[in-house]
C-alpha cells in the first residue's frame, strides 16, 4: 500500500501483494507454495504467479531471455525482455487480482532485475529500478520474502539431479555473489518492507515464520498462524 521510492503514487487496491526473492536454488517456489496452501486453508484467495513469465507473452519472453540457443543477448536487451514480461504480468495479472482483493505471491518481481541485471550485469541498479517502475506504473509489494541463499549452496542445490542451468544460472560464482549482496543492499534500505531469511533454514521452519509476518498483515491472530 506504500511507495518504494518517492514519486510513485501509493497503491489503494485492497488486495496483498507479496513477492519472492533471492539467488536461484534459494527455494523460493517452495516457500511461495508452503503459504500459498496455508492461507488457502484459512478461506484466503491466493493467485501464484511467477515471473519471467506469468501471462501467454510473458512466458514467450521467458524462453527467449532463459534457454540457450538465441545467440548473444547484450545486458540491456536482457533487461527490457525481463522489464516487458513484467509490464504485462503487472499490468494483466497482478493489478487485477489486488484490485478483486487477492493475495497475489510472486516469485521474483522488481528486485531480480535490480539484482541480476543491475548488479550482475552491471548496468545499475538506479537505471534498471527506473525503467521496472516505470513499466509497472510504480506498482510495489507490500511485503518481499528475501531467501538469501549462498551462491556456492544454490548452485549445488540447482543442479542436484543434473538439472541443465539456464542461462542465468550458468554464469560464474561471482555474477552470483553480486547479486546475493544486491539482494541484502536492497532489504537493508527498506527493512520494513523485507522479511529476510537465511535459506539454509529447515522448510517447516522457513514457512512458519513467512505465515508469522504474513498473518501479522492480514491481521489473523497468532494462534490462526501456528
Ligand atoms: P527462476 O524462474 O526463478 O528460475 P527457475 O528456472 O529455477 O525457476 O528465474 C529464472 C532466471 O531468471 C533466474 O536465473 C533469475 C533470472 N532473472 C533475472 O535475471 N532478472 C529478472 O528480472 C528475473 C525475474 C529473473
Amino acid at each position: 500500500m506504500t511507495t518504494q521510492n518517492p514519486g510513485v503514487s501509493p497503491r489503494l487496491s485492497p488486495g496483498l501483494f507479496i513477492a519472492f526473492e533471492g539467488g536461484d536454488g534459494a527455494g523460493k517456489s517452495t516457500q511461495a507454495a508452503e503459504l500459498a496452501g496455508a492461507l488457502e486453508s484459512r478461506g484466503f484467495t491466493v493467485l501464484r504467479t511467477r515471473e519471467p513469465g506469468g501471462t501467454p507473452i510473458g512466458e514467450r519472453l521467458r524462453s527467449l531471455v532463459l534457454d540457450h540457443g538465441h545467440g548473444h543477448i547484450d545486458a540491456h536487451t536482457e533487461a527490457l525482455i525481463f522489464a516487458a514480461s513484467r509490464a504485462a504480468h503487472a499490468s494483466q495479472v497482478i493489478r487485477p487480482a489486488l484490485e478483486r482483493g487477492e493475495i497475489v505471491l510472486t516469485d521474483r518481481y522488481i528486485d531480480s532485475s535490480v539484482a541480476y541485471q543491475g548488479a550482475g550485469r552491471d548496468l545499475g541498479t538506479e537505471a534498471v529500478r527506473d525503467i521496472n517502475e516505470w513499466a509497472t506504473s510504480g506498482l510495489q509489494p507490500d511485503l518481499t520474502v528475501l531467501l538469501d541463499v549462498d551462491p556456492a549452496v544454490g548452485r549445488r542445490r540447482r543442479t542436484a539431479g543434473d538439472a541443465a542451468e539456464d542461462r542465468l544460472e550458468s554464469e560464474a560464482d561471482d555474477f552470483h555473489a553480486r547479486i546475493q549482496t544486491a539482494f541484502l543492499d536492497l532489504a537493508a534500505a527498506r527493512p520494513e518492507k523485507y522479511l529476510v531469511l537465511p535459506a539454509r533454514l529447515p522448510v517447516q521452519e522457513l514457512a512458519a515464520r513467512i505465515l508469522e509476518r504474513v498473518g501479522s498483515l492480514l491481521s489473523i491472530a497468532p494462534s490462526r498462524t501456528a
